[in-house]
């Protein structure tokens, strides 16, 4: 990952485990043929609807960029029980302090173009994400204005 995320991620990690929360890290940067292979198990088992939905195709992702973070907790790894682990909800609260953002938030899948991922992270640095908290913006899509669902040639 981008030195810059991996500080910031350290300490964000560090402070959770000084508030007795345990914060894995399970997928960060990810290389092209690394992105094909997550996207092709998903397509393999589910088809390419739940795989579109699920993952972005190999050019496409956030992990590519050093950016983008997957986050497991003693009991759920990247599946939607994450979502009701304290590690999750404590992330949820307090990721903005160092810079991150939860990226495809619930009910907001039509806008992101991917469903609610309550692992899925990423570094917009403090700047960015206080004023998306601030203003109570919660896709990086409605800040900016642009469209999230991405088509496909
Ligand atoms: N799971 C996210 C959308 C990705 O593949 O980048
Ligand atoms: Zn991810």
């Amino acid at each position: 990952m981008q030195a810059e995320a991996v500080r910031a991620l350290k300490k964000m990690v560090a402070q959770a485990k000084a508030e007795g929360l345990t914060i894995s890290i399970e997928s960060g940067y990810r290389s092209y043929d690394v992105q094909v292979k997550a996207y092709n198990s998903i397509l393999k088992g589910y088809g390419q609807a739940a795989a579109d939905n699920e993952s972005a195709r190999a050019g496409y992702s956030e992990h590519q960029t050093g950016l983008a973070v997957d986050f497991g907790s003693e009991s759920c790894i990247i599946q939607d029980c994450f979502a009701n682990t304290f590690a999750a909800k404590w992330l949820a609260q307090n990721s903005y302090k160092y810079g991150f953002i939860l990226r495809y938030p619930a009910g907001k899948s039509a806008i992101t173009g991917y469903k609610f991922e309550p692992w899925h992270y990423r570094y917009v640095r403090y700047r960015l994400a206080s004023e998306l908290k601030r203003t109570k913006v919660v896709t990086l899509e409605e800040f900016f204005g642009i469209s999230g669902s991405v088509r496909y040639k």
